[in-house]
């Protein structure tokens, strides 16, 4: 059974990880807006990702003992000025989301929950790969000089697919 301390942040998580979520939902509405469907489509993947990661700590929660609590979360922003400026939101975001995790993991070893620092171990290197990934897309986007460019990469994203990795 987790500690108070340790339930709250686990939760504190569940809920901005839904707020990522929302997030990159409201990426796909701005993509699709733009006439970028392959944007659209990897922001729909990272969106399923999030809501994964969010049930992942949830079910956590309630595999400990704990209790998983719903909280109200923040509107997410509705607007970029460009595919640059919102991938480039999106890189800040999981940055922050690193820093949360990090937090959390001193958290768990303040506590002393072993079972909880392996668990979100998992999570540590989870971010390298998102911030990673992420990354080269916001690089990528900073060589893209004209609408042909665009279009490549926009051909490139459509190809994600979200897949569920194994427990
Ligand atoms: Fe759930 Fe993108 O971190």
């Amino acid at each position: 059974m987790p500690t108070k301390r340790m339930e709250e942040a686990i939760n504190d998580q569940i809920n901005f990880e839904i707020f990522s979520a929302n997030i990159y939902l409201s990426m796909v509405s701005y993509f699709e807006s733009q006439g970028l469907p392959g944007f659209a489509n990897w922001m729909r993947a990272q969106y399923k990702e999030e809501i994964f990661h969010a049930m992942k700590m949830f079910d956590y929660v309630l595999e400990a003992g704990g209790r998983a609590t719903l909280t109200a979360i923040d509107a997410p922003p509705q607007d970029w000025d460009s595919p640059l400026a919102a991938f480039e939101n999106a890189l800040a975001h999981e940055k922050i989301v690193t820093g949360r995790i990090n937090n959390l993991m001193e958290v768990a070893q303040e506590e002393k929950d072993h079972a909880c620092q392996i668990f979100l171990q998992w999570f540590v290197s989870e971010q390298m790969e998102e911030e990673a990934t992420v990354s080269d897309i916001v690089n990528k986007l900073k060589l893209v000089s004209d609408g042909g460019a665009l279009f490549m990469l926009d051909r490139d994203l459509a190809t994600r697919v979200f897949t569920e990795p194994a427990a």
